[in-house]
């Protein structure tokens, strides 16, 4: 891979997620760092391109175009892509990469789309030395990489690993973008056409390999439930069924080194009184009914209109403001050995961290000795500790016991 002419393409660089990662490209590694912006339409890339005063090489393609996705990764070690939603502009470039040996990652929070590329492309990848990993922002990053710190933490202090994991999302400010509502509209409008697609929902471990997609873990729970190690109300996190199949993946991937009875669910705190109650019960009725009420293709129509458009997404002010964080509990059998950890970061989770973990993760990719041979990985199992220390360094975010 070393004759090829970038080490990184980001393809998107137009869209409000994209640009947000070619600043924190420019922004962090400079002149350090050969790259390339990969877009649509050239006039955008040449405005983001004078936004960034840099004179990073531009590429105009198209995602729907095979070829032109086999010439654009036969370029680079590495393309990072924001063109979602992914499972209606993702597949020609997985193919592409999976088939050249050109390590990948991206944004997809689409479970559907993910089950699909792990049936289609591991072998491919995995006879060409391509790394692809999904699921690099918000979704599902803390939770993969926090349960890693958190079993490391396990070991070091109790020489095991937990089997039980916990993570409740604390304190965090953001909203969504034009772009991740289109991949939810459409991941609500392939489940209606394809019972397929609800079966895959229906079963936690749907992301895990044939044959090891069993476990304790039953579906995400949707009301609202005190929780006695934090002492605090809970409710469903929209996010949860996302990251809690990544993690379980990561789990299998490894060959179950937290045994195969480990057990991980994620949910939201909402405080310790009747307020907290109230606001759990409020989001665990909306989480019930939402996704019924979407379900209905006029009214997901009506409400795209009064939703952000593609390209849109929150303020400057707002990303700079926001913050998350994710508190772990792990125990071993029977909760007589425990760790507690935090991760957290500055920024709003959705763009202003994503965008810096989808970087860091792509020049990880590109630049760190990592030991995987090709396949299609999660965060934590491409990248690990490796990942967990780049966002340290570079993208706002802390790990540690609490
Ligand atoms: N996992 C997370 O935590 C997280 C967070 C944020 C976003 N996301 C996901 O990231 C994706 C992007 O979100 P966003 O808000 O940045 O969306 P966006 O602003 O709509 O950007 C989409 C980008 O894709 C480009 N594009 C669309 N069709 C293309 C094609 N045929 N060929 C080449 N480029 C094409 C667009 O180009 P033009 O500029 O020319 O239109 C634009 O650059 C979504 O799927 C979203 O769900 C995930």
């Amino acid at each position: 891979m070393n004759d090829r002419e970038f080490d990184l393409i980001l393809l998107g660089a137009t869209g409000f997620t994209g640009s947000l990662v070619a600043r924190h490209l420019h922004d962090t590694y400079g002149d350090t760092l050969n790259w390339a912006m990969a877009g649509r339409n050239l006039a955008k890339l040449q405005h983001v391109q004078s936004e960034l005063n840099c004179s990073v090489p531009l590429i105009e393609t198209d995602s729907a175009d095979a070829m032109a996705m086999n010439a654009l990764v036969a370029r680079t070690k590495v393309v990072c892509t924001t063109v979602g939603p992914y499972a209606l502009y993702g597949t020609p470039l997985v193919a592409a990469c999976a088939a050249a040996g050109t390590h990948y990652c991206d944004l997809t929070g689409e479970v559907q789309w993910m089950a699909q590329t792990i049936n289609h492309f591991e072998q491919l990848a995995q006879e060409s030395g391509a790394r692809i990993v999904h699921t690099c922002g918000f979704d599902s990053i803390p939770s993969d990489l926090g349960v890693l710190y958190t079993q490391q933490r396990m070991q070091a202090h109790h020489q095991c690993y937990a089997d039980t994991i916990k993570a409740r999302v604390g304190r965090f400010s953001g909203s969504a973008s034009g772009g991740t509502i289109a991949s939810m509209m459409v991941m609500m409008e392939q489940m209606g056409k394809d019972a397929g697609i609800a079966e895959l929902m229906a079963n936690p471990y749907s992301l895990n390999p044939q044959g090891e997609q069993s476990g304790p873990d039953g579906l995400d729970e949707n009301q609202a439930i005190y929780d006695t190690d934090f002492e605090q109300w809970t409710s469903p996190f929209v996010m949860a069924a996302v990251n809690a199949r990544v993690v379980r993946r990561s789990n299998a991937l490894q060959g179950f080194p937290y045994g195969r009875q480990f057990s991980y669910d994620e949910r939201q705190l909402t405080g310790v009184d009747k307020a907290g109650q109230r606001k759990a019960k409020n989001i665990a009725f909306g989480s019930r009914v939402g996704p019924a009420v979407m379900s209905f293709g006029p009214i997901r129509k009506l409400a795209s209109r009064f939703l952000p458009k593609p390209g849109e997404g929150p303020s400057p002010e707002a990303q700079l403001n926001g913050h998350f964080e994710l508190f772990f509990h792990a125990a071993s059998t029977a909760g007589s050995r425990t760790v507690r950890t935090r991760v957290s970061g500055d920024r709003d989770p959705g763009y202003g961290a994503t965008s810096r973990m989808l970087g860091e993760a792509a020049v990880c990719l590109a630049q760190d000795d990592l030991k995987c041979p090709g396949g299609i990985y999660t965060p934590a199992t491409a990248m690990g500790e490796n990942l967990i220390k780049r966002l340290q360094r570079n993208a706002g975010m802390t790990f540690e016991e609490v």
